[in-house]
C-alpha cells in the first residue's frame, strides 16, 4: 500500500515562510500533479513529501509510516538529469538496479536494465556516456533508471523542464506509457510550471499559490480518460480546467520575469496557461 498522506506541512527559510499548512493525499496508483509559478517553493515541497528535507511543522507518511528519509521503494527524477557522468547510460541504470535488486545475478541486472532503456527508446545507447547524449535523451536514461527499480512511488520535479517544447511533448508521452506499462501500480507526484503537462498525465491536479506562506489549492480532479493525446488540450472539458487552475494561480499573482522571457523558447498557449 502505497498511499500518501501530507499533513499540516509548513516551512521557512530564515523569516520568510515558504509553504503554509500544506494538506493532502494520495490513493495508490494516482498520478497527482502540483502546479506552480518559479519561486513559489515547489521544489521545497516536493523535497519534504519525498524527505530529502524536513518541514519546520507538518508530517508525511508513505503506506501509513511516517517519512524520515528518502522512502525504500520509492524513486525520484530531476529537472536536471543527475546521471553520474563518469558512467555509461547503461551503467547509471545498472547502478540503481544493483541496490534495488541484489538478489539478481549479473547478468540480470544488466539485462534488467538494458530492458528499461529500449522502453524509453535508448536500446542502442547503453554504451554512451550522458556527456555523448541530448538533453532528452539523458532525461530518458533517468526516466528509466527511476522506473527500473520498480518503484511503488516516483517523485518528479519539472522532468522536464530542461527541454525544447517538441521533446517535452514525446517525453510526456513515454512517460504516460511508463506509468501504464508497469505491472504493479506506481503512485507519481509530478511537480511542473506547465498547466498543459499536469493535464495530460494527473489523475488530480493542485495548484501552489504564491509565498510568502504558499498555500496549496483543493484538488482539481481530471476526468478524461487515458490515454491522452496532446491535441486533446483543445477539448472543451480541457479549456475549463485549465481556466480553473489559472484563475488559482493568477489570484494576487504577477507574471514572474522568468517566464515572460520562457515565452521566446515555448509554445504561446503554454506560457499562456503559465502566466495565466
Ligand atoms: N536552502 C534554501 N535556503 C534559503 N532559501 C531557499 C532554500 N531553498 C529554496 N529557498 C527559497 O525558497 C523559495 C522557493 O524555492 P523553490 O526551489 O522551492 O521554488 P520552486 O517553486 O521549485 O521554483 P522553480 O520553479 O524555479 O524551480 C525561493 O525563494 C528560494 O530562494
Ligand atoms: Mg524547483
Amino acid at each position: 500500500m502505497s498511499r500518501i498522506e501530507i499533513s499540516g506541512l509548513s516551512k521557512s527559510y530564515g523569516s520568510r515562510s515558504i509553504l503554509s499548512d500544506i494538506n493532502f493525499s494520495m490513493e495508490e496508483g494516482e498520478f497527482v500533479s502540483i502546479v506552480g509559478a518559479s519561486a513559489s517553493g515547489k521544489t521545497t515541497l516536493i523535497k519534504m513529501i519525498s524527505g530529502l528535507a524536513s518541514p519546520d511543522e507538518g508530517t508525511v507518511s508513505i503506506g501509513g509510516k511516517r517519512v524520515d528519509g528518502f522512502p525504500v521503494g520509492a524513486a525520484i527524477v530531476f529537472q536536471n538529469y543527475s546521471l553520474l557522468p563518469w558512467l555509461s547510460a547503461l551503467e547509471n541504470v545498472r547502478l540503481a538496479v544493483e541496490a534495488a535488486f541484489p538478489s539478481y545475478t549479473a547478468r540480470e541486472q544488466t539485462a534488467h536494465s538494458q530492458r528499461y532503456l529500449e522502453m524509453v527508446g535508448l536500446g542502442s545507447a547503453g554504451l554512451k556516456k550522458p556527456g555523448q547524449l541530448s538533453g532528452g535523451m539523458r532525461q530518458r536514461v533517468a526516466i528509466a533508471r527511476a522506473f527500473a527499480v520498480e518503484p511503488s512511488v516516483i517523485f518528479l520535479d519539472e522532468p522536464f523542464g530542461a527541454l525544447d517544447a517538441l521533446t517535452r511533448v514525446t517525453l510526456q508521452q513515454e512517460l504516460a506509457s511508463m506509468c501504464s506499462a508497469v505491472t504493479k501500480p506506481v503512485t507519481a507526484l509530478m511537480i511542473t510550471n506547465s498547466v498543459e503537462e499536469a493535464v495530460l498525465l494527473s489523475d488530480r491536479i493542485h495548484a501552489l499559490g504564491r509565498g510568502p506562506g504558499a498555500t496549496l489549492s483543493s484538488g482539481f480532479p481530471v476526468s478524461i480518460p487515458k490515454p491522452r493525446a496532446a491535441s486533446l488540450l483543445h477539448d472543451k472539458k480541457a479549456i475549463a480546467l485549465k481556466n480553473r487552475i489559472g484563475e488559482f494561480l493568477a489570484a494576487g499573482a504577477k507574471p514572474s520575469r522568468r517566464i515572460i522571457e520562457a515565452a521566446s523558447q515555448k509554445s504561446q498557449t503554454d506560457v499562456a496557461m503559465e502566466i495565466a
